[in-house]
């Protein structure tokens, strides 16, 4: 069941973070599905602090216990230089807050499409792919499975980036969650299987996937596919033929290669995620274009997409309402089973 925790509409109502009288409110960071994300000076430690703010208000006893899993579970992990760390949990009157460390510069998400992104930049991918990795290494070796890795949960400070967001991890190794996380990232056993039916699937392996769609989403600045299930054209024809993307994308044979290895069907047969980041970082090109260093243009990228003919699915670079990759916090089919309907266009976070 989709927890029916109610979006808390802070645009008009900035919550009071009344015990602490170091934190001085600022400007809004982000809004998310069940909370909003501000800005704040912590007047004691004389940094940005960011204050996720859940409204609490009429929520049930297991809803609340959800919000504390969160919190629980981001704390566990937190220390890792690649997730922000969780420095202070209150709940309080109406609210429920967590401060942690606070990125100024957006999130992975408006990184690529708003401010250029990464394509044909070899070097600066394996360097973000590289630590997104190390990340979850991290919180898997604390048993800990994100279940909602995507751009919009990646933190931008400065060419560091840090992983946020454990509102739907879990710790359970084997789970029966199907349909948790955000449609595009989501794997398909995660939605019961697309062969057949599965009764349980194992998380790690379900973070690989939406990691191989998050590599996607750096080198070529676009989805794969609307969402990895049979109804969806683009990925019946991957699984009725492996090398597709490359019919649809200026993908390089290595970087084919490791992308057939993840969005491998048979969970137990998919590359590891120490397999995988290390793949990745050893990879001599990404795109046909052969770039090899982070000079590449995205206009010679650009221009390789057109040559291999990706007719239904040009890449394009300048981003719009028409462009290719989809913020899917619209769409979420979040925890659980819920088909929230699937958009293939992008859209800025409104
Ligand atoms: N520590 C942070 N520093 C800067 N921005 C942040 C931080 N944490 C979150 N944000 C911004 O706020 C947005 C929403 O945060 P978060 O994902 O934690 O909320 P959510 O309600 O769980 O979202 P959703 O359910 O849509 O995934 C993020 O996508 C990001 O843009
Ligand atoms: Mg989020």
């Amino acid at each position: 069941m989709t927890p029916s925790l109610q979006p808390h509409n802070s645009a008009k109502h900035p919550p009071q973070i009344i015990h602490n009288d170091s934190l001085v409110l600022q400007d809004m960071l982000g809004v998310g599905a069940y909370g909003s994300v501000y800005k704040a000076y912590d007047q004691v430690s004389r940094q940005m602090r960011a204050i996720k703010c859940i409204r609490t208000a009429g929520l049930d006893s297991r809803q609340r216990a959800f919000q504390g899993h969160e919190a629980e579970l981001h704390s566990l992990v937190s220390g890792h230089p690649n997730i922000a760390t969780l420095h202070e949990v209150v709940e309080e009157d109406d609210f429920f807050y967590m401060i942690m460390d606070c990125g100024l510069e957006g999130d992975l998400f408006s990184k690529i499409t708003e401010r250029g992104g990464y394509v044909g930049k070899a070097l600066a991918i394996k360097s973000i792919f590289g630590q997104i990795a190390s990340a979850v290494l991290h919180c898997h070796s604390k048993g800990v499975f994100h279940r909602d890795l995507k751009p919009e949960n990646i933190i931008m400070f400065g060419d560091v980036v840090k992983l946020v967001d454990f509102g739907l991890a879990t710790t359970e190794p084997i789970s029966s969650d199907f349909g948790c996380g955000s449609t595009f990232y989501l794997s398909p056993e995660c939605q019961g299987g697309y062969v057949e039916q599965v009764t349980s699937f194992d998380s790690a392996a379900n973070d690989v996937w939406s990691l191989g769609v998050i590599l996607i989403n750096l080198v070529f600045g676009r989805n794969p596919w609307k969402q990895a299930c049979p109804r969806d054209e683009t990925f019946s024809a991957f699984v009725l033929n492996n090398d597709f993307l490359q019919t649809i994308l200026p993908m390089s044979d290595e970087l084919n290669d490791i992308i057939k290895s993840v969005f491998c069907l048979n969970s137990k047969r998919r590359l590891s995620l120490p397999e995988f980041a290390r793949r990745v970082q050893g990879c001599t090109s990404f795109t046909t274009a052969g770039e090899g260093s982070s000079s590449s243009s995205p206009r010679a990228t650009a221009a390789a997409a057109g040559a291999t003919g990706a007719e239904t699915t040009p890449i394009r670079f300048h981003f719009g309402h028409d462009a290719l990759l989809c913020n899917s916090r619209d769409n979420k089919a979040q925890s659980q089973g819920q088909d929230s309907g699937v958009c293939v266009e992008l859209h800025s976070v409104a």
